[in-house]
């Protein structure tokens, strides 16, 4: 079993590339089985994440292939729309290739997704937009069956809350369907735009993506087309947070401001220095970091996201102050603390809030990751502590940060892989 060794200590400074988002291009790879011609994929990160959904596409009969961070989709034109139970539950969010089967099928059967580190993973809105759409679904021991009568067709879908997984789901299935559909209460994440314009340079009919009320115009048919994959906003947080909990200075490139805008202004607020550059940000953290006033609290975007909670934790963990989190979207996204107090962070968790008291010392421990951000969150607490940090189970990691140490390193980080 593979794990990161962490020297902690040293100031951060250099500068890197972002990877390609793995929540834009598992989407948009599910999307590209719904087209009749080839799809090429630029900036697709290095995942194991990635690869899964690569393998399910194969397992359509697609002809998936990668060469670095291209990779090449040859569409399938076999009828078999089964993804087996072992695929499906190689990665949670199998599920969004369930929206792509039914476009282009009248029968398909995937396994239900399950639960994940996170907590319970429910389908239910998905599969409800489903039915609306003409699809009739029974879920037996685990599996998901469906038939459709003649073809999917276009309805009003109210979300009850903006699911990310939901909204992909519903313009999958819809871009093929019969008539119109309106998504409203729609996820507004960046990654939904990126799906939108892959899917529009494909020629599905797609407007108001980014907006909470999306309007999909079915089509007959879509092609393919060459796409680059919008940089990952998460890892961005995730190496930005590196930099103001370690200290010292870096250049993140490719990186978008706009994406993850409510980030940065509360990491202006812990007193760091942050200027934009064209395609990127510059960051400093000098002394130490002001703890957050208000309540931090992660919500759909354009709120501060869930997925860089752990990581802004970690770099709060010895600032001057109390900060105060409110986790409003998933159940189980505290587990990285234990992990922390083991390294010395003073914090209380008590339902969905977490109270950091920022503390003067941080020790190295060995640690497992508990899920990919709570993992990165070890790494950076690890950046930030006196002696060494050994993180375990970082499979986890790997799901979606391509090679973190190496990245790390570029920012000077003594940090290796054994
Ligand atoms: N939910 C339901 N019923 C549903 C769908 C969702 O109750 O039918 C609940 C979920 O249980 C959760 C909340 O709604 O409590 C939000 O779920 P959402 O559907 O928005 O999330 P997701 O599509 O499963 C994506 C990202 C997550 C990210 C969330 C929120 C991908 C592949 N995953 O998940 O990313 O945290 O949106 O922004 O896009 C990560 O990258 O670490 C990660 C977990």
């Amino acid at each position: 079993m593979q794990k990161l060794i962490v020297h902690g200590g040293t100031k951060l400074r250099g500068e890197i590339e972002l990877q390609g988002s793995k929540n834009s291009a598992l989407p948009i790879l599910a999307a590209a089985y719904l087209c009749s011609g080839k799809c090429v994929l630029h900036n697709c990160p290095k995942l194991t994440d990635i690869y899964a959904a690569s393998r399910i596409l194969n397992s359509l009969g697609c002809k998936c292939t990668f060469s670095g961070n291209t990779a090449e989709i040859i569409p399938s034109e076999s009828d078999y729309a089964f993804i087996s139970d072992e695929l499906m539950r190689e990665m949670r969010s199998s599920i969004i290739f369930l929206g792509a089967l039914l476009g282009r099928h009248k029968k398909c059967t995937v396994s239900y997704p399950g639960g994940c580190e996170l907590g319970p993973r429910p389908i239910d809105m998905h599969l409800a937009a489903f039915r609306k759409m003409g699809v009739e679904i029974s879920e037996n021991f685990g599996k998901v069956v469906c038939n459709v009568r003649k073809k999917v067709h276009g309805t009003k879908i109210s979300l009850a809350f903006p699911s990310v997984g939901a909204t992909e789901n519903i313009m999958l299935c819809a871009v093929l369907a019969e008539g119109e559909t309106i998504i409203n209460n729609a996820a507004r994440e960046p990654e939904i735009q990126d799906l939108a314009e892959f899917l529009r340079r494909c020629g599905a009919k797609i407007k108001g993506d980014g907006e909470s009320r999306i309007v999909i115009e079915g089509v007959e048919k879509l092609g393919g087309c060459e796409y680059s994959v919008m940089s990952d906003r998460i890892a961005c947080a995730t190496y930005l947070s590196a930099v103001a909990g370690a200290g010292g200075e870096a250049i993140i490139h490719k990186a978008c401001l706009n994406c993850i805008e409510p980030f940065i202004s509360l990491l202006d607020q812990t007193g760091c220095s942050i200027y934009t550059l064209d395609e990127g940000i510059y960051v400093r953290s000098g002394l130490r970091l002001k703890a957050i006033e208000s309540c931090i609290r992660t919500m759909p975007h354009p709120g501060f996201p869930t997925d860089a909670q752990a990581v802004f934790m970690a770099a709060l963990l010895k600032s001057d102050g109390t900060s105060v989190f409110e986790e409003n979207i998933f159940d189980c996204r505290y587990r990285h603390t234990d992990a922390m107090k083991k390294m010395g962070a003073d914090i209380k968790v008590i339902g969905k809030t977490a109270v950091v008291q920022g503390v003067d010392r941080l020790y190295g421990a060995n640690v497992e990751a508990t899920d990919l951000r709570g993992g990165a969150a070890m790494v950076i607490a690890g950046l930030m502590a006196e002696g060494t940090t050994e993180v375990s189970k970082i499979c986890y990691i790997d799901r979606g940060y391509e090679e973190i140490e190496v990245y790390l390193r570029k920012l000077g980080a003594d940090i290796r892989r054994e």
